[in-house]
């Protein structure tokens, strides 16, 4: 398995598979410059929560790097400034602002020390953020696995895969680890309109791992289910709030409430760099809204409705904690009303 986003240490480069390229090309690609980071964020070349926040952290420190400031003050000045920007490239994804206020206070802690200590401090705290994405997601994968059976079939909504963070995913890890231990899985991977992360990234990084899966488009959710095709949900989290609401890809609330109604386990897999305790509910989540051509345009050779249609296209949606069958995380698996006695 390949890594998503890392370090090239040598060069002190962020390397990161481009996603929009997948499925028909494999594109490794590298960056050192704020305003490129924010561009690859925004236009999801690098996307899913945990990728984001250790793409941002080896981007601002591969960024800070090459800055010829020759004062600390003047250095702080231009990384903070940068980071601020890189925040801003995606709302929802807790773990962006999780990863840029870690990188801001490390810069902070070593004033005082010369640019070269900070920039080396930046270094090792990108790298620390770059490992314990992968230790958190290989434990999610294991608290995971005990939750399915031989022979089950999960479905799974958008790309919480090893795409969607360093190595091992979230929702997928569970599902890697089954597969290793010799269940006999099926998954069932909705195409996840309108940027098509699970036709163009789910279902490719299973085919390629070997593991049986199914593509589906998302209103045939409830046909499966009624047809006792699945015997349980996992899914990824964007941002889960302090009472277990979870926001994550557009579309999952509806996979919850299918599921809630055929009695079917719900589960969201997520490291705690993705619970945001400063939410009180999901109310307080911001759901980023996406441009208009991604519905209309985007996946069809010239625009497919009128053109004086308005177009809904919010990134995200809110799943209650009561739909919530347990959030696996890399300390256990928590229902929403446990989830605030860890804080
Ligand atoms: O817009 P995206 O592709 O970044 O959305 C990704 C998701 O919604 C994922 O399910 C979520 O980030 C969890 S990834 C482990």
């Amino acid at each position: 398995m390949k890594d998503t986003v890392w370090l090239d240490c040598e060069n002190d480069l962020l390397m990161y598979i481009d996603q929009t390229k997948l499925p028909t090309e494999l594109k490794i690609c590298s960056c050192d410059d704020v305003f490129d980071l924010y561009e690859i964020i925004k236009r999801l070349s690098i996307r899913g929560a945990p990728a984001i926040g250790v793409g941002a952290a080896i981007g601002l420190f591969a960024a800070a790097n090459k800055f010829e400031d020759e004062t600390e003050d003047g250095f702080l000045y231009s990384f903070k400034k940068g980071a601020e920007y890189v925040n801003s490239s995606r709302p929802t994804a807790v773990n962006l602002s999780w990863a840029v206020k870690r990188m801001i206070n490390c810069a902070e802690q070593h004033k005082g020390n010369g640019v070269d200590a900070i920039k080396k401090a930046l270094k090792e705290e990108a790298i620390a953020i770059y490992n314990e994405d992968i230790e958190c997601c290989k434990k999610i994968g294991l608290h995971g696995e005990k939750l399915i059976k031989d022979g089950d079939g999960i479905l799974t909504h958008c790309n919480a895969g090893s795409l969607a963070a360093v190595r091992y995913g979230t929702a997928l890890a569970p599902i890697y680890v089954a597969h290793e231990n010799g269940k006999k899985i099926r998954v069932y991977a909705d195409e996840t309109r309108p940027l098509l992360q699970g036709a163009r990234l789910t279902a490719y990084e299973l085919a390629e791992s070997g593991i049986d899966v199914t593509l589906q488009c998302d209103n045939m959710v409830s046909s499966l289910m009624r047809e006792g095709r699945i015997n349980a949900v996992f899914v990824g989290a964007d941002r889960v709030a302090a009472n277990g609401d979870t926001a994550n890809k557009i579309g999952t609330s509806g996979v919850a409430i299918i599921a809630k109604h055929y009695g079917i386990p719900f589960y969201v897999c997520a490291p705690f760099s993705t619970i945001d305790f400063n939410c009180e509910s999901g109310k307080d989540i911001i759901i980023e809204q996406r441009l208009d051509s991604e519905v209309t345009e985007m996946h069809y050779k010239t625009r497919m409705t009128h053109e004086n249609v308005k177009v809904y296209n919010p990134a995200f949606d809110v799943t209650d904690n009561s739909l919530i069958t347990g959030i696996i995380t890399e300390r256990g698996v928590f229902t929403g009303d446990e989830l605030i006695k860890q804080k």
